[in-house]
């Protein structure tokens, strides 16, 4: 049995559905299953990483966890060994490698730490940007065909949620990956302006792109996200290091399959703007 969190959210739900395809046995954990809305034949168990001894009924019979940072990982994990767990894969951050005294970087790393030292097996997910947060837009694209973002043109290689999923399911489903921490990324480097494109293409609306200042970005995203991480996302989307513009052959090499570009993305989740 495979335990997913985060089964709500854009990896753990294509994960979901990508167990499910392959006739695997799949448990979905969420802090409430009433909101969840899975199909009705979803194995789903409520469970909070707050509070570990709530997932003991989630766990049982589990062997293989793909787990979400928590910040709670060390209890979540000693938990998870008692009930018999053998592997687990964290999603984890690409700045633990490529900004490790980040905040990010540091709530990450010491995520992984603690996988390291709950001595079972474990592989490491460490994305990039998601395509997904494109998906914070769906508010303007509602009022409008304009998208208001700063750094209009800085490139960076957005990777689809379901392409982090595949690699998610082949290290919780296959051997071979113990140990392993794999940075992925989409297929190529796409700017905002494009993204807009790509959306609008998808949606078959015409849409504009309009740059705005940092500043006005930061007011609007403190709105509902803590400072610290405003802070960070905006440092990562306006001064990307080297590494993190780069376009990774990961995704590939873990699943076989070419890691999907942005534009197949905006298809994929047209339905987010609509
Ligand atoms: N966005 C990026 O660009 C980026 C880049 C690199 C890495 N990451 C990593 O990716 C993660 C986000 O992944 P995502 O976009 O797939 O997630 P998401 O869509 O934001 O969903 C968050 C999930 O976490 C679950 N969750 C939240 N608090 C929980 C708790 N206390 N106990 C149990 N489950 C809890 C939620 O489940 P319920 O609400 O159903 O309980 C939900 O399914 C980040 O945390 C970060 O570690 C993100």
């Amino acid at each position: 049995m495979i335990l997913i969190s985060g089964a709500t959210g854009n990896v753990g739900g294509e994960l979901l559905r990508q167990l499910r395809a392959e006739g695997a046995a799949v448990r979905a954990l969420t802090r409430d299953p009433a909101r969840a809305g899975f199909p009705p034949d979803v194995d789903v168990v409520e469970g909070d990483f707050v509070t570990p001894q709530s997932l003991a009924k989630a766990l049982s019979g589990v062997e293989a966890l793909f787990l979400m940072m928590s910040g709670n990982e060390a209890a979540v994990l000693e938990e998870a060994a008692r009930a018999g767990v053998r592997r687990i894969v964290l999603l984890s951050t690409m700045a633990v490698e490529t900004r490790p005294d980040s905040f990010i970087g540091k709530v990450h790393q010491e995520a992984e730490s603690a996988v390291e030292e709950s001595g079972l097996e474990w592989t490491f997910l460490r994305p990039g940007q998601f395509a997904s947060n494109t998906r914070s837009w769906a508010a303007q694209l509602a009022a409008g065909d304009v998208v208001r973002t700063p750094y209009a043109q800085v490139a960076l290689p957005a990777v689809h949620s379901g392409d982090i999923a595949a690699v998610a399911r082949t290290a919780l489903t296959q051997d071979g990956h113990a140990g392993a921490a794999y940075a992925l990324t989409g297929p190529a480097p796409i700017t905002p302006v494009e993204q807009v494109a790509a959306i609008g293409e998808a949606i078959g609306r015409k849409l504009r792109h309009e740059e705005i200042t940092p500043e006005r970005a930061q007011e609007a995203m403190a709105a509902h996200m803590p400072a610290e991480i405003v802070a960070a996302t905006l440092e990562f989307l306006g001064s990307p290091t080297v590494a993190e513009t780069q376009a990774l052959p990961t995704v590939e090499t873990v699943t076989g399959k070419p890691a999907r570009t942005f534009a197949e993305w905006a298809r994929d989740n047209a339905d987010s703007f609509r």
